[in-house]
């Protein structure tokens, strides 16, 4: 419900907060189709209702900027969705957790392995990374494994409880083996630091799993209890990206994310630098 980004999210989903000019679901979108997957499956709700408006033709805006020849404009708004791709919406009637969310895409994903992307975990793969995004290289993953993928990072000791923490066996380079997850242990009994952060590949298993899972954490149907059940008949990976993440359902984060993109931003970098330039002096006062 984006309680946390409060008055904000009163009339907005907060998936459409900006980092600089994107909402948060577009980074979402474009990470998953550099990924290579064509199907969006957006689960929403009737307050969410602007993602749709976002993904959809604009036709009124899209006629005034060409009546204007706004032509970079135009080619901006144009390309939120690229062709050869398809965006499909289904609603979650009711704030009941992220295993329910997940849920409600079953007769939409098949028997088929998927990705979810979580928009407030905005992950750069390009700071740090190769360059590709993290479901890229989790899909490679896959691609070498044919089983369930966790994208995992080391958090600090005390904020366990804001995560699924895992246990997991070493395998090979950043790719392991997972053995036990947990929803927000408190610091004291996690088993870890290591915590999924907003991206999974799983199995179709997951639904019917998904479809016996109670109430868990938080009073939520929580995605975390059904893989820990998954574990207990598929083999299921932990896999630590390359890139930087950036918790976006927290202010911090989200401004984080907002200095760092606009540093990076073509129009936007030098002028920013320089304003954060100029205000330096005062900060260290
Ligand atoms: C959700 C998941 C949690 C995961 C986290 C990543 O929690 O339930 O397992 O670690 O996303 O951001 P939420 O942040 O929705 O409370």
């Amino acid at each position: 419900m984006g309680t946390r980004f409060l008055p904000a999210t009163k009339a907005n989903p907060k998936e459409m907060l900006p980092i600089v000019d994107k909402p948060l679901i577009q980074y979402a979108a474009e990470e998953a189709i550099a990924a290579g997957m064509t199907e969006l499956i957006f689960v929403t709700s009737s307050s969410k209702r602007a993602i749709e408006d976002h993904f959809d033709k604009n036709y009124e805006m899209e006629t005034e900027l060409e009546k204007r020849g706004k032509h970079e404009l135009l080619s901006i708004v144009r390309s939120v969705v690229p062709a050869g791709v398809s965006c499909i919406y289904v609603r979650q009637p009711e704030a009941l957790g992220l295993g329910h969310a997940v849920l409600c895409a079953k007769s939409v994903v098949g028997n088929e392995a998927f990705a979810v992307i979580l928009a407030d975990d905005l992950i750069d793969g390009g700071i740090d990374g190769d360059g590709a995004n993290c479901l890229t290289q989790m899909a490679a993953v896959y691609e070498n494994h044919g089983c369930s993928i966790l994208g995992v990072e080391e958090v600090p000791q005390a904020e366990t409880d804001k995560y699924g923490i895992v246990k997991a066996s070493s395998l090979i380079d950043r790719v392991s083996k997972v053995d036990t997850i947990v929803e927000k242990p408190t610091p004291d009994v996690a088993s870890s630091n290591l915590a999924v952060v907003g991206r999974y590949i799983l199995t179709p298993r997951i639904f019917e799993l998904l479809e016996h899972t109670g109430r868990g954490a938080g009073g939520e149907i929580q995605l975390t209890d059904a893989i820990a059940r998954l574990l207990l008949e598929e083999r299921v990976l932990a896999y630590r990206f390359l890139g930087k993440r950036h918790d976006c359902g927290s202010k911090l984060g989200y401004l984080q994310a907002t200095v760092e993109y606009a540093l990076r931003h073509p129009q936007l970098k030098d002028e920013f630098r320089e304003y954060l330039q100029s205000i330096l002096p005062s900060l260290k006062g």
